[in-house]
């Protein structure tokens, strides 16, 4: 195997290209991961129905943060919105031919967002009322959940006349989800609060919206840099790993920030304003080998943001690596195993612990978080060779970050760069066979 070819500009291109359009149609760590719509009719009224909405969350680790969701869907007739509870559309449209009550919205495509907390009493539901924020699924469950609650005029007023909206919209809060078409399923049964009596929706349909890096963003949002006791080079972030510099929308440095317009005011689709680097990367994992003990290794990962219009709240990192398996202790972040393969334990998600560092604060001094983990040596794997005490793949907030090429890894002092071969090697074969399993 020739070295060079490796660094080639055609084999860089493979590897982006295998990297990046396989998170298109399915995520790896996470391959049910989704948000499922729910409408439930739960009465009929004279000219339609009363209908309880409720979105849950079931992605592992992408969660929907600030400024929250917009739910869309086209109406198939002429079917208007009388009112809402627990969440408001964005705009009433045309209701011009109502005189005496005024529909909540006429529009044909409604956009629809949740409330903010501290709402009336009287205006919220269950599960409502969070601004649109929605933990993941591994995070918290129970607030992995949104509802609200809308009278539906001018439609069916049976389950054989109601017509299914239709083109189903996410906003979360960005770009990257699409929808399924609706479906009716079984009448959802609710148990009574005291567990003695069941009653049942009238008709019950789903949605399912499911996601992909692709479609969210033209640029990866992250990537990762590496170093090791061993080796005193620290092997950077790729330059351009999230889209090339601009000097027109980046801020040369912290000293500079206060000049800049605009700051502090978040955008609805969370555009960044990044600080300059060569990476052009919101956020930058650094993964450093610390320690190398004789039962144990000890690994510190810092997050950094270099977005001075985000705080991140409920970030998540999740991690590839085969000794995942046998992590011992981790410091100041929680960590949680995925196991989307009955065979492999080998990824896991961390995250902020709450009131401590759930937060990432915007680019500056704060905007950092650091944890270190310590992990179990299996003898007969462990190795400092070849790469190997580095992650596979590192996903932060759901989004695959950038690794540095496999010929750039830190590499032990006394091995030659054949073993580097060797690495690119092994990486090369595993993605050739993610593609044959994936295309
Ligand atoms: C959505 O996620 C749930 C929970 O993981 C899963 O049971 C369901 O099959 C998924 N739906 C689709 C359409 O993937
Ligand atoms: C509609 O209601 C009838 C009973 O009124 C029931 O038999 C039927 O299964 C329902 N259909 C759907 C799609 O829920
Ligand atoms: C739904 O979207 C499809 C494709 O985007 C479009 O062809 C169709 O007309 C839309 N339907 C409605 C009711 O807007
Ligand atoms: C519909 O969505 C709910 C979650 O809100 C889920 O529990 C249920 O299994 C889904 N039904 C089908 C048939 O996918
Ligand atoms: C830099 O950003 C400006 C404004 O967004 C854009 O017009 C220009 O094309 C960008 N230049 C490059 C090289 O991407
Ligand atoms: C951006 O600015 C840096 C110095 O601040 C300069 O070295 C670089 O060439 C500039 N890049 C572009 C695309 O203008
Ligand atoms: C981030 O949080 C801090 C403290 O809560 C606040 O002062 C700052 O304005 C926030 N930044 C953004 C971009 O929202
Ligand atoms: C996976 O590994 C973790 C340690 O990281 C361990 O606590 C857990 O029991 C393992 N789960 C399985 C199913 O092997
Ligand atoms: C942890 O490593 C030991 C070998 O050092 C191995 O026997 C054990 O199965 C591993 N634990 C897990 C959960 O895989
Ligand atoms: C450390 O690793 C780099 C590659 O990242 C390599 O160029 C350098 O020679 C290594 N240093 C030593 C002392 O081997």
């Amino acid at each position: 195997m020739d070295f060079d070819r490796f660094s080639s500009p055609f084999f860089s291109a493979l590897f982006f290209i295998l990297v990046f359009s396989r998170a298109e149609a399915y995520d790896y760590l996470d391959p049910t991961g989704n948000i499922t719509l729910k409408w439930d009719v739960i009465s009929w009224t004279p000219d339609g129905y009363v209908a309880v909405v409720t979105m849950t969350n079931f992605q592992m680790y992408r969660h929907i943060m600030s400024p929250g969701w917009t739910v869309g869907w086209t109406w198939a007739k002429k079917e208007v919105i009388w009112s809402m509870v627990g969440a408001q559309a964005t705009g009433q449209g045309d209701c011009s031919k109502f005189r005496m009550n005024i529909p909540h919205c006429c529009m044909k495509s409604p956009a629809v967002v949740d409330m903010l907390s501290g709402v009336p009493y009287n205006q919220q539901i269950a599960n409502c009322c969070k601004g649109g924020v929605v933990s993941s699924w591994g995070q918290d469950p129970s607030a992995a959940v949104s509802s609200f609650q809308l009278s539906v005029g001018r439609s069916g007023t049976t389950n054989k006349t109601v017509r299914l909206p239709k083109n189903f919209t996410l906003l979360g809060p960005g770009r990257g989800y699409s929808c399924s078409q609706a479906k009716i399923v079984p009448p959802t049964v609710f148990p009574t609060p005291d567990g003695r009596r069941k009653t049942q929706a009238m008709m019950t349909w789903n949605v399912t919206c499911t996601y992909s890096q692709m479609l969210a963003s033209r640029n990866p949002t992250c990537c990762v840099s590496m170093s090791s006791f061993y080796n005193s080079t620290i092997t950077p972030c790729r330059s351009c790993a999230c889209g090339c510099q601009n000097n027109s929308t980046c801020v040369p440095s912290d000293s500079m920030i206060q000049s800049v317009v605009g700051l502090k005011t978040p955008t609805k689709d969370n555009t960044p304003l990044v600080q300059c680097t060569k990476h052009n990367c919101p956020i930058r994992v650094h993964w450093h080998v610390k320690l190398n003990y004789k039962e144990y290794w000890r690994v510190k990962i810092s997050i950094t943001n270099f977005n001075y219009r985000l705080n991140y709240t409920q970030w998540t990192l999740v991690a590839q690596h085969p000794n995942l398996n046998n992590i011992t202790q981790v410091f100041s972040f929680a960590y949680k195993p995925l196991l989307p393969y009955k065979s492999a334990n080998d990824s896991g998600m961390f995250y902020g612990v709450k009131f401590f560092n759930d937060i990432l604060m915007e680019a500056g001094p704060d905007g950092n978080i650091q944890s270190e983990l310590i992990l179990q040596k299996d003898k007969n794997t462990f190795t400092l060779n070849k790469g190997w005490a580095f992650p596979r793949k590192v996903y932060f907030n759901g989004d695959e970050c950038v690794m540095p090429l496999p010929d750039d890894y830190p590499y032990l002092p006394n091995s030659a760069p054949k073993n580097v071969i060797g690495l690119s090697f092994l990486f090369s074969a595993f993605f050739v066979l993610e593609l044959l399993v994936f295309w």
